[in-house]
């Protein structure tokens, strides 16, 4: 029969040509479209780098100009949206809610679903990145019993999100631009990652046809795992139950014992074996915005620091190359912003829409694009007749 390449976790194979994102894992190096992820993190701002992205080249002023128009001009979502999420419990993780609701608007925009068509693409990805955002913040007032807040459309991307997550109909909010530039960064940060489980998925779901607002569903599905997206909001958690400096050694413990699941939350990649550079930006903007917030000797902060500093020198560690991945500290500031630990992923994904729309373009534009259909090396029962229940 036909002989196959057993590759599980596909840790050898490359599925596709990509000009997006570039990763040396052990270099640790993370470059978008050629630029290094430190020098957008702090020269750049989010939309720009969507911009990037999604067009290869830094757009000029004008291109930015025009970019931003068409993106804020697609910030609301349509009215009967409303309606959809309250069929929603409100107890509901804002991931599921977010998967819901990202599907269903396959259902709400079918003007934009025809995947030949330049134009309908175009507009989908722009309704993406414009609308997540306030999907998401939807789910968080959701959950809170709080009321939906509108787009606010003379703010930036950042400072917009956090509009309509902390703005209260009967207060006056004003964003504090540092912690929108805080929150620009996390965007930023998390923007692309070349073919990582929910890309591939965005990709392999988009190779059968699918539509984009269906494909951007399937990689948030994807993403919520707690091996991928979902460790942040797992890290989080995590650094809280630890509690205290003294208890960490208790979960070094568990961490290296093979019989005991755990992991520590936070650290190991598959690609970086050095370090993670989205993890050293993350750490010193989790240093700025604690500092700015007066937030001083934070309990969870001195364990995440005391942590890192005992796994770098352990043996176990530093043998099979584990080191802090970029959702060790994402969540500390995301919590001093004041997100409870349930939308750390939303945030996530909604980062992570560009560099899936991204992907998903370049994916229908090559013309080696076909359905991804992998093999399997089988290894099941031999041919064999049916018999009868009586006969069993
Ligand atoms: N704590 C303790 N041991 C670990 C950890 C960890 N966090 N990560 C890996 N190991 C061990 C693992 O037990 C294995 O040991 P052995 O070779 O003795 O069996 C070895 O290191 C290699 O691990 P692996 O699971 O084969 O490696 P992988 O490349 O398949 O997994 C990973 C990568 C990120 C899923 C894994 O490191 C992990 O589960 N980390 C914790 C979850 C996490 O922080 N994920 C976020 C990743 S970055 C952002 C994102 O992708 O969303």
């Amino acid at each position: 029969g036909d002989v196959f390449t057993y590759d599980p976790g596909f840790t050898s194979t490359a599925s596709c040509d990509s000009e997006i994102t570039f990763i040396d894992g052990d270099k640790g190096e993370l470059w978008y479209r050629g630029y290094p992820i430190e020098q957008l993190a702090e020269k750049s701002h989010y939309l720009e780098v969507c911009y990037l992205l999604l067009h290869g080249e830094l757009p000029s002023e004008e291109q930015m100009v025009d970019f931003e128009n068409r993106i804020t001009r697609h910030t609301m979502v349509h009215e009967q949206m409303h309606y959809f999420f309250r069929g929603f419990r409100r107890d509901s993780h804002p991931m599921a809610t977010l998967v819901g609701v990202v599907g269903a608007m396959s259902a709400f925009y079918h003007d934009s679903l025809d995947i030949n068509d330049p134009h309908h693409r175009e507009v989908a990805s722009i309704r993406l990145i414009a609308k997540l955002p306030t999907l998401a913040a939807m789910a968080f007032k959701y959950a809170m019993g709080q009321p939906f807040v509108y787009p606010k459309n003379d703010l930036d991307y950042a400072s917009n999100f956090l509009h309509m997550c902390f703005s209260v109909p009967a207060e006056n909010y004003k964003v504090d631009p540092a912690l929108a530039r805080a929150m620009d960064r996390i965007f930023t940060l998390h923007a692309d990652h070349e073919q990582n489980a929910s890309t591939s998925t965005v990709r392999l779901a988009g190779s059968s046809g699918a539509n984009p607002f269906a494909c951007i569903a399937a990689g948030i599905a994807c993403l919520w795992g707690p091996a991928h997206g979902g460790a942040n909001q797992a890290a989080l958690e995590m650094l809280q139950e630890i509690g205290t400096v003294d208890r960490i050694p208790e979960y070094i413990k568990r961490a290296k014992d093979k019989d005991d699941p755990f992991r520590l939350m936070g650290f190991g990649h598959r690609v970086y074996k050095n370090f993670d550079p989205r993890a050293k930006v993350m750490k010193e903007s989790a240093d700025e915005v604690l500092d700015l917030l007066g937030i001083e000797n934070n309990e969870t902060l001195k364990v995440a620091k005391e942590l890192e500093r005992i796994a770098l020198e352990d043996e176990y560690f530093v043998s099979k190359k584990l080191y802090p991945n970029v959702d060790f500290y994402s969540g500390i500031i995301l919590s001093a912003i004041g997100f409870p630990t349930s939308m750390f992923t939303p945030i996530f994904a909604l980062s992570r829409t560009v560099g899936w729309i991204s992907q998903w373009k370049e994916m229908l534009s090559d013309p080696q694009n076909k359905i991804g259909r992998p093999r399997q090396l089988y290894v099941g029962s031999d041919k064999r007749d049916y018999v009868p229940v009586d006969k069993r």
